[in-house]
C-alpha cells in the first residue's frame, strides 16, 4: 500500500521530497501495486505536446489490484455496499470475492459478444452494483469504459457514443430515481437510430418495466450470463494504454471525451483516497456521486477498491422518500466518511434540521466536500449539524482533466479553514499566473490556477482530437497546464478556488458549457440568436439565465419559455435547462461582434450598476434595454 500519511509534520516532509524528486516519490507509491512487469522510466513528458506517460513500459491490469489482490487478505471484506433508491428494499452487498466473480463474469459476457482489448464501450445506466461491475469488466478485458450520466438526453447521448465509435452499450430496462421511473432503454434506443458503431446493446432488468426489443443487437444480461465463466485472466495493459474517456463540457464546441490512462490513474487514485479521507481498515465509506461524472469514477470505484475500502453506492436521491434519507443511510449503514456536495448540502439545509434531528450521526468521523466552491452558510451548517462541530470537513478541489484530488486538507491532518481548499497533495505543483501568464509568488495573492509540473492521473488528450486538448489546456500559458479556475492564496498560503473564469457554469456541481446551451436554444424556430452566463443561485450555486432574440415578437411567453426548455431537455438533458430566460431586441456586442458577457453576467446577477467599461460596445443603449427588460 502507498504512504499514509499520519502527521502534518509528515504531509510536509512527504510533499517537499514529492517536489524534489517526484520520479523516486512516484516510484516509491507505484512500487506497492501489482504490476506484470515494472516500468522502464517513472516519467516522460513535456507540455508543448502534450505529451506525458506515467510508468512507461510498465505492464498491468488495473483490476487485478483492485480485485485478484484482495482475495487473500480481505476476500470475506464487503467492497460494495449498495443501499437502493426504496428504503423498504433491501442493501445489497458484495464481498471482494463476490465482486471478482461478479466482474469476471461480466467480463467473458463483454468478450462473448466479441467486445477486445482497446474496443469502447459506453455504460449508460442508473446507481446500481451491475454498473460498477461493468466498469471493472471493461478494464479487465481492455475495453475502454465510456460512462454517460443516466440524466443526459437521448441526443447528448448518441453524440458521445458516436464520438468515441462505441462497439456496445450497456444500460438497464428503467432507473427508479426518487419517485420516479426513468425509461433508460426507451432513451436508449432512441440513440441508437444514429449509432451505426453499435453492435450489442447489454440491457440490465432493473425495474420490470416493459421495453421495446429489437433482436438484432438487443441481449437481456441475465440471460447473457447463462453458463459464463466466473473466472477471467485479466488482460495486460501498458500503463499508459487508455482506461476510460469521460466526456465533459467546455467553454466552446461540443463536450470533449477526457482521456485517462491505467498506470497514473491507478497509482493516484488509491493515494489520494486514502490520504485525504484517512480510510481506516474496517470503515464506511459513502461518496453520494454518481459514477457517471469524475467523482464516481475516482472515488466510488477505483481508489477505494484499490485501496481495499468498504465503498457505498446509492441508488436514489437525497430526498426520497424525504430530506432525511442521507442521514437515515449514514445512521443505518454507520458511515464513517462522508463526501457530497454543496448544492446537496444547501438543498438539505433548506428542508430544515427536523431532517436531521432523528437520527444518529455518531460513526462519522471525516466530511467531504466537491464540485464547486462551498459558501460559508453551507460549510458552517455541514459543520454544526452533519459534524457536530469538530469533524474534519475536506474540501476537495479537483476537475475531470486532474482524475484525483489535488488540493485538499488531509483529514484530521491539515489544519482547516472554512471554504478553502488549504494546501496540494504530495506531488500536486499549484502555480497561479497573472493574465499574461506571470507567476504570482508569494501569499497573499489571486490569479488564475495552473499547474506546473505533471501528476500521474491528469489527463493524456482529449479524445479523437489532440489539439484540442493542447489548446484548452496547455496553450494560454506554455509550459503550464490551465485549470480554467480562478484562485486566492491566503496569508499563510492555503487555497481558496473562487470559480470557472471561463464560459464554463457551474450548475449544481455539474459543469455546464454555455455554447452547448446556446446552441440548443437556437434551434427553437422562432429564436435568431441567444447568450447563456450563470447567476448565482441559492440552492445550485449557479443557475442558467439565457437571453434570447426572437425572428417574431412571440404571441405566447409561457408557450415559448415552455419549448425553450423542452428543446434543452431534448438536446442535453434536464440539468441543462435554463432558470431564467429574458427576451430581447439585441445583446451587447463589441465592434468585432464578440458578445460582451461580463454585461450580461453583471445584469442577471442584479449588480448593472457596477458595468465598468462599455465604450467599446457597438450600441451602448442595447444595455438599458436589457437592464430594463422582464423575464419571460
Ligand atoms: C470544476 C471541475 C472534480 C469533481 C467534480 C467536478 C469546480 C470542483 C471544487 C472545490 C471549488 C470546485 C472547479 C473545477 N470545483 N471542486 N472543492 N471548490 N470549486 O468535476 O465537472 O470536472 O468540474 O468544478 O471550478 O474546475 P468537473
Amino acid at each position: 500500500m502507498t504512504h499514509r500519511i499520519k502527521s502534518f509534520e509528515d504531509y510536509q516532509t512527504l510533499y517537499d521530497r514529492s517536489v524534489a524528486d517526484p520520479e523516486g516519490f512516484w516510484a516509491e507509491q507505484a512500487s506497492t501495486f501489482q504490476w506484470r512487469k515494472t516500468w522502464d522510466r517513472v516519467l516522460d513528458w513535456n507540455f508543448e505536446g502534450p505529451d506525458v506517460k506515467w510508468f512507461v513500459g510498465g505492464k498491468l491490469n488495473i483490476t487485478e489490484n483492485c480485485l485478484d489482490r484482495h482475495l487473500e487478505t480481505r476476500g470475506d471484506q464487503v467492497a460494495i455496499l449498495w443501499e437502493p433508491n426504496d428504503p423498504t428494499e433491501s442493501p445489497i452487498s458484495y464481498t471482494y470475492r463476490e465482486l471478482y466473480h461478479a466482474v469476471c463474469r461480466m467480463a467473458n459476457v463483454l468478450k462473448s459478444r466479441g467486445i477486445q482489448k482497446g474496443d469502447r464501450v459506453c455504460l449508460y445506466m442508473p446507481m446500481v452494483p451491475e454498473l460498477a461491475i461493468a466498469v471493472l469488466a471493461c478494464a479487465r478485458v481492455g475495453a475502454i469504459h465510456s460512462v454517460v450520466f443516466a440524466g443526459f438526453s437521448s441526443k447528448a447521448l448518441a453524440d458521445r457514443i458516436n464520438d468515441a465509435t462505441c462497439k456496445m452499450v450497456i444500460c438497464s430496462d428503467g432507473n427508479f430515481r426518487g419517485s420516479k421511473v426513468i425509461p433508460v432503454k426507451d432513451i436508449v434506443d432512441e440513440a441508437l437510430k444514429t449509432c451505426p458503431t453499435i453492435e450489442t446493446n447489454l440491457v440490465l432488468k432493473r425495474t420490470g418495466q416493459e421495453v421495446a426489443w429489437h433482436a438484432d443487437q438487443d441481449v437481456w444480461l441475465h440471460e447473457a450470463y447463462q453458463g459464463v465463466s466466473d473466472e477471467c485472466p485479466a488482460e495486460e495493459m501498458d500503463a499508459e494504454d487508455m482506461l476510460f474517456i469521460l466526456y465533459t463540457s467546455g467553454s466552446t464546441g461540443k463536450p470533449k471525451g477526457v482521456v485517462h490512462t491505467c498506470g497514473g490513474y491507478m497509482v493516484y487514485t488509491e493515494f489520494s483516497f486514502k490520504n485525504v479521507f484517512q480510510y481506516d481498515e474496517g470503515d464506511v465509506y459513502w461518496c453520494t456521486a454518481d459514477i457517471g461524472w469524475i467523482t464516481g469514477h475516482s472515488y466510488i470505484v477505483y481508489g477505494p477498491l484499490l485501496a481495499g475500502a468498504t465503498t457505498m453506492m446509492f441508488e436514489g436521491v437525497p430526498t426520497y422518500p424525504d430530506a432525511g434519507r442521507f442521514w437515515q443511510i449514514c445512521e443505518k449503514h454507520k458511515v464513517n466518511q462522508f463526501y457530497t456536495a454543496p448544492t446537496a448540502i444547501r438543498a438539505l439545509e433548506a428542508k430544515g434540521l427536523e431532517y436531521v434531528k432523528p437520527y444518529d450521526l455518531g460513526s462519522l468521523k471525516v466530511l467531504g466536500s466537491v464540485g464547486e466552491p462551498i459558501n460559508e452558510e453551507a460549510w458552517h451548517w455541514y459543520d454544526d449539524n452533519i459534524g457536530a462541530k469538530g469533524l474534519p470537513i475536506v474540501d476537495t478541489w479537483w476537475q475531470t482533466e486532474t482524475g484525483g484530488i489535488m488540493i485538499s486538507p488531509l483529514a484530521g491532518i491539515t489544519p482547516l479553514k472554512p471554504c478553502h481548499a488549504t494546501l496540494p497533495l504530495p506531488g500536486i505543483q499549484p502555480v497561479i499566473v497573472d493574465a499574461e501568464g506571470n507567476e504570482v509568488e508569494g501569499n497573499d495573492v489571486e490569479g488564475l490556477l495552473c499547474v506546473k509540473f505533471p501528476w500521474p492521473s491528469m489527463l493524456r488528450t482529449t479524445y479523437g482530437d489532440h489539439e484540442r486538448c493542447k489548446n484548452v489546456y496547455f496553450s494560454a500559458f506554455p509550459g503550464k497546464y490551465f485549470t480554467g479556475d480562478g484562485v486566492r492564496r491566503d496569508e499563510v498560503g492555503n487555497y481558496r478556488i473562487i470559480g470557472r473564469v471561463d464560459d464554463v457554469i457551474n450548475v449544481s456541481g455539474h459543469r455546464i458549457g454555455t455554447a452547448e446551451v446556446e446552441n440548443a436554444i437556437d434551434e427553437h424556430p422562432n429564436v435568431v440568436e441567444s447568450a447563456v452566463v450563470g447567476y448565482p443561485h441559492d440552492i445550485k450555486g449557479q443557475g442558467i439565465y439565457a437571453y434570447i432574440i426572437c425572428q417574431q415578437h412571440p404571441s405566447d411567453m409561457e408557450t415559448l419559455r415552455a419549448e425553450i426548455l423542452s428543446i434543452v431537455t431534448k438536446v442535453i438533458g434536464p440539468i441543462a435547462k435554463p432558470d431564467k430566460i429574458q427576451l430581447v431586441n439585441g445583446l451587447p456586442k463589441t465592434r468585432s461582434g464578440k458578445i460582451m458577457r461580463r454585461i450580461l453576467r453583471k445584469i442577471a446577477d442584479g449588480t448593472s450598476d457596477k458595468l465598468g467599461d462599455t465604450s467599446t460596445l457597438l450600441d451602448p443603449s442595447v444595455v438599458d434595454e436589457i437592464r430594463d427588460g422582464v423575464l419571460i
